[in-house]
C-alpha cells in the first residue's frame, strides 16, 4: 500500500485555508493510502513560542485532526518531537543540504523579512526538518496547500541526491495539491493567503470561531467592484468566496453561478456564513468531545507506529553513511 505523509504546525488555530487546503483532502486519502498525520511542534518552535500555549496548542490539533474525520484506525497520529528520529535525520540532511539552496526558499525570506534581525538557525533549517518528516517514512505522495510546494521539490532534490552519493535509501515523494482550494485567500486582501499571521483577524476563518465571529468575518469581506457573481480569476475576492462555498457545499460551480445569478454580493456573503456555521457546528462538538484519556492512547500508539518505521529508514541511511556506530559495526557488512 502506497504512503502518505502530512502534517500542520500546532501554532495559532487551524483555519479554513488548512482544511480547504490540505486536511480535507488527508480525510478522503486516507482510504487509499496508509497514512501518517504528524503535529510538527519542532517546526512551531522555529518562532518563538509560549510553552504551555505551545502544550495546549498541541492536543488541541491532534483533537481537530480527529473531528475533521481523521479515523486512528485507518491513520497514524503522533507528534513529532515524540520520535527523535525527525531531528536525527534532519542532522544528516543539513549535511547534505546546500545553503543557496535553503536561501532560495521563498517562505524563509517572507519570514526573515519580517524578523529582520536575529532570524533563528532553526528558521533556516525549517524545509529540512520537513524533509526528514517526509522521508522518513518511504513516503510516496504529500498532501499540503500550494504553499509548500517548494518545500516539496527541496525534498526531493534532497533525497534523490543523498541516493546518488550514498546508494538508494529514499524513496522520492510526490506533491499532492488539490485543483481547487489550494490556496485559499484572506478575506480582508484577496492579493494574500489566508494566513493565522494575517495582520487582519478578520481574514482568517478559524474553524473553532463561534457563529458570530464568522458571521462578522464573511459579512465584513473585501468584494471587487461590479455586481456579477461568476467564477472569475479577474476577480478574486468573488472568486475565493465562490471557491469557499463550493468546497463547504459540494456543488459544482455551474450551479452555484445559476444560485447566485439574480442575488448580489451581500447575499453570497450571508449565505456562505451560514453554510460554513452549519458545517464547522457538529465539527465543533466533536472537538470537545474528545476525552484526555482517549488523546494520550492515541498518539502513544501513534508514536510507536511511528517509531518503529522511523527507525528503519534512519538507520539504513546511517549505515550507508558509515556512522552506524559502535553497537552496529560488527554486522555492518551484512547489512550494507
Ligand atoms: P500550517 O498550519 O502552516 O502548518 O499549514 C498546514 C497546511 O495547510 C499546509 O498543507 C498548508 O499548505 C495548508 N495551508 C495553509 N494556508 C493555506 C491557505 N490559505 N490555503 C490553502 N492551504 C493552506
Ligand atoms: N511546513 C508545513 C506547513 O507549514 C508543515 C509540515 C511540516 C509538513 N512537515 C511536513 C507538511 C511534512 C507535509 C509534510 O504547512
Amino acid at each position: 500500500m502506497k504512503r502518505i505523509f502530512s502534517g500542520a504546525q500546532p501554532t495559532g488555530n487551524v483555519h479554513l485555508g488548512n482544511y480547504l487546503g490540505a486536511l480535507r483532502n488527508w480525510v478522503s486519502l486516507q482510504h487509499e493510502y496508509e497514512s501518517f498525520f504528524c503535529i510538527v511542534n519542532l517546526h512551531a518552535i522555529t518562532t518563538r513560542q509560549d510553552p504551555a500555549l505551545l502544550a495546549q496548542k498541541t492536543k488541541e490539533l491532534a483533537q481537530i485532526y480527529l473531528a475533521v474525520g481523521i479515523d486512528p484506525e485507518l491513520s497514524t497520529i503522533f507528534i513529532q518531537s515524540d520520535v527523535a528520529e525527525h531531528a536525527e535525520l534532519t542532522w544528516i540532511l543539513n549535511c547534505v543540504a546546500r545553503m543557496s539552496e535553503l536561501e532560495r526558499m521563498t517562505q524563509f525570506k517572507d519570514k526573515a523579512k519580517k524578523q529582520r534581525e536575529n532570524v533563528g538557525v532553526g528558521m533556516f533549517d525549517y524545509p529540512v526538518l520537513m524533509a526528514a518528516d517526509i522521508l522518513l517514512y518511504q513516503t510516496d505522495l504529500v498532501p499540503v496547500g500550494e504553499d509548500q510546494k517548494q518545500h516539496l521539490e527541496l525534498t526531493r532534490d534532497l533525497a534523490i541526491r543523498f541516493n546518488r552519493d550514498y546508494g538508494d535509501t529514499f524513496r522520492i515523494p510526490e506533491p499532492y495539491i488539490p485543483k481547487v482550494g489550494a490556496r485559499i485567500m484572506s478575506l480582508s486582501d484577496p492579493a494574500k493567503k489566508m494566513s493565522k499571521s494575517d495582520d487582519d483577524p478578520n481574514g482568517c476563518v478559524m474553524l473553532l470561531d463561534d457563529a458570530d465571529s464568522i458571521q462578522r468575518k464573511f459579512k465584513r469581506a473585501v468584494t471587487d467592484s461590479g455586481t456579477t457573481i461568476r467564477f472569475d480569476e479577474s476577480r478574486p475576492a468573488i472568486a475565493n468566496l465562490l471557491t469557499i462555498f463550493q468546497l463547504l457545499t459540494g456543488k459544482s460551480p455551474e450551479q452555484i453561478e445559476d444560485h447566485f445569478a439574480a442575488k448580489g454580493y451581500a447575499q453570497l456573503k450571508q449565505e456562505l456564513a451560514d453554510v460554513t456555521v452549519e458545517f464547522l457546528k457538529p465539527f465543533q462538538e466533536r472537538v470537545r468531545a474528545t476525552t484526555d484519556e482517549e488523546l494520550s492512547r492515541l498518539l502513544e500508539k501513534g508514536r510507536d507506529k511511528a517509531r518503529q518505521i522511523a527507525r528503519v529508514t534512519l538507520e539504513t541511511a546511517m549505515a550507508r553513511m558509515g556512522i552506524s556506530g559502535a553497537r552496529e559495526l560488527a554486522g555492518l557488512a551484512a547489512r550494507i
